[in-house]
């Protein structure tokens, strides 16, 4: 490529997407860590929830957004769903002509680093613990380490009603954690985009020697060094952040905040019909 190319490469926007509004707790890190970096995020909250299908719906459905953010021009495609993550990766890397990166490798990589040698909870949707992908990744990089995987569905619709704390949420997490001080494990990997909401009551249900890791900020620092071996980073200016929505945006901005840390602007409804 020639350089007028690469600049125009790299002022191109990161795309971001998750099943719905979730994928934000990871884009609210990857505009912390790299401020100049545009970015357009896609929720596809027409089909929320992937997290209870099957792998062959689940990548129909990824597909569909990944194609739907490449054809924008992004330079990068971040899939910020641990589901999509664990189950359709090599479909979209295969797909697209940019860098794919997803979560699952960044997530494990942070809970191998902060466990002291007692083992990893992975807590994620059924299709992510079904997949195995977190498993099979923390066998590569902690072969010593017990691992346990959990899934909690029910966390995914509290947070996104907002009842993160209190006394419904915590019922929730002891019926799926209240064993977890005994599964011989001290650190929880939030294996899910929506559970870091949750993390204060996850925290006190598995007790304070229990380290708690989101692989969000994780995510973030492997976007970053994506950027800088592709040489794609941007080097200055103002950013531009577009959010895009599959049904009810009104719905999606209003509970986008809570995620993202700060209102999310103007939301588009985009429709991937075929
Ligand atoms: N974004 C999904 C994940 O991280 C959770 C929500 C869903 O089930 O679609 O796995």
């Amino acid at each position: 490529m020639d350089s007028t190319g690469r600049s125009a490469q790299r002022e191109a926007a990161i795309g971001v997407f998750d099943s719905g509004v979730g994928g934000l707790t990871v884009l609210r890190e990857l505009i912390a860590l790299l401020p100049s970096e545009s970015t357009v995020y896609l929720g596809d909250t027409a089909r929320v929830p992937y997290g209870t299908r099957s792998r062959e719906v689940v990548t129909r459905y990824a597909l569909l957004c990944a194609r739907h953010l490449a054809a924008r021009g992004i330079k990068l495609l971040v899939v910020a769903c641990n589901t999509v993550s664990a189950d359709s990766l090599p479909a979209i890397a295969e797909a697209l002509p940019i860098p794919v990166l997803g979560v699952i490798e960044a997530g494990a990589q942070a809970a191998a680093a902060r466990t002291r040698g007692g083992g990893i909870a992975v807590l994620g949707t059924p299709a992510t613990v079904a997949s195995g992908a977190y498993q099979a990744v923390l066998a590569r990089i902690a072969p010593l380490a017990k691992v346990a995987a959990r899934a909690c569905p029910l966390f995914v619709p509290l947070a996104e009603e907002g009842w993160i704390d209190g006394e419904v949420p915590r019922l929730v997490a002891q019926r799926y954690l209240g064993d977890l001080r005994r599964a011989g494990v001290d650190t929880v990997l939030l294996g899910c985009t929506h559970y870091p909401l949750l993390a204060a009551t996850i925290a006190e249900v598995v007790g304070p020697e229990m380290a708690i890791v989101d692989g969000a900020q994780a995510t973030a620092r492997a976007v970053a060094h994506l950027l800088e071996v592709r040489d794609l980073r941007r080097s200055g200016g103002v950013a531009e952040h577009r959010t895009l929505c599959t049904d009810v945006p009104d719905r999606f901005q209003k509970i986008a905040e809570r995620f993202l840390g700060r209102p999310v602007g103007a939301v588009d409804l985009v429709d991937l019909t075929p």
